[in-house]
């Protein structure tokens, strides 16, 4: 099984990919780490704790990281995600597992040091807990066996802006720091790919744990309400859970390298991950961009991984 950290700003679709991960049984989850993102550091970190004992993983150590992005203001979610970040589900949940008093991106490299070469980092929310990371400690790419974030788009419109997916766009500073730093293997699961793996009320009426099922109905209600708002489909994306199922099952996924830059001082195109298809700079790759999924198998997979 492979050894990693999850980074998340537990939201809707951050919650299923914990499910997803946990439930899998084919990741070895050293701990999570929280950031500010859809909602604030400390709303994401109550979310991930009521989560992983909805899971029954307590023993899953939880890190508060970054409360803000690294110099922007904060640019929060709630209509897609509720303002809990939940979509209001478990809200009357005291959940009594308690997140360390350890800082996330210390987490990343102390976890990173000690298993040099065997950790792979699945980000699902804005890059700021791994800038800081890289920042803490330079060196950082040389022990890390694979980065997969969530985040961006390279053929078709944005999430939040026109171009810009969120993740990328709720801090361009960090992810910019992140796709220049020169990790070995940095895969992009984006909107390209993301917004091909919808979630529809028929995939929920085959959950078959009632905890869990009623869960999942509950909390998909707004996002689903809000997709269908947007996007004119009754269904929603699992942007989060693909990023955690592409590491459980790269085989479905088809990804190619290439020269991405993210763009930070443009009026129009902030957070845009540029990449650079026709290699019109001549820069050697750094990214590996997830193009197509075998999207049927993957909500096959999802439903069966929850049921278990
Ligand atoms: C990403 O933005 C967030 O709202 C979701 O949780 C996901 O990580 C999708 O663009
Ligand atoms: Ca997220």
């Amino acid at each position: 099984s492979k050894r990693v950290i999850l980074d998340v700003d537990t939201g809707i679709d951050d919650a299923l990919g914990i499910l997803l991960a946990v439930k899998s049984g084919k990741l070895e989850i050293e701990g999570i780490t929280t950031v500010c993102g859809n909602v604030s550091l400390e709303q994401a970190t109550l979310n991930t704790c009521k989560i992983l004992e909805l899971a029954g993983a307590t023993d899953i150590p939880v890190y508060p990281g970054a409360s803000a992005p690294l110099i922007r203001k904060s640019h929060y979610e709630h209509r897609v995600h509720g303002s809990d970040g939940l979509g209001g589900a478990l809200s009357g949940v005291e959940p009594g597992k308690r997140p360390e008093s350890g800082f996330g991106p210390s987490f990343i490299v102390e976890t990173a040091l000690r298993y040099s070469g065997d950790l792979t980092l699945i980000m699902t929310a804005p890059l700021t807990n791994l800038a800081i990371a890289l920042q803490q400690c330079p060196d950082l790419p040389r022990h890390i066996k694979e980065v997969i974030y969530m985040g961006g788009v390279v053929r078709g419109p944005g999430n939040v802006t026109p171009t810009a997916e969120y993740n990328i766009y709720a801090d361009p500073e960090a992810a910019r720091i992140v796709v220049h730093a020169g990790f070995e293997r940095l895969t992009q699961v984006g909107l390209d790919v993301t917004r091909r793996a919808l979630l529809t009320e028929s995939h929920i009426g085959l959950l078959t744990e009632p905890a869990i099922r009623s869960y999942v109905q509950e909390s998909t209600a707004i996002y689903i309400d809000r997709y269908e708002f947007v996007n004119g489909v009754r269904a929603c994306a699992l942007h989060d859970p693909l990023a955690v199922g592409a590491a459980i099952w790269p085989e479905l996924v088809d990804a190619k390298d290439y020269y991405v830059d993210v763009e930070t001082t443009s009026r129009l195109c902030d957070g845009q991950t540029v990449c650079d298809v026709l290699n019109r700079l001549g820069q050697p790759p750094n990214v590996r961009v997830c193009e197509q999924v075998d999207s049927e198998r993957f909500l096959e997979r999802f439903i069966m991984t929850l049921n278990l």
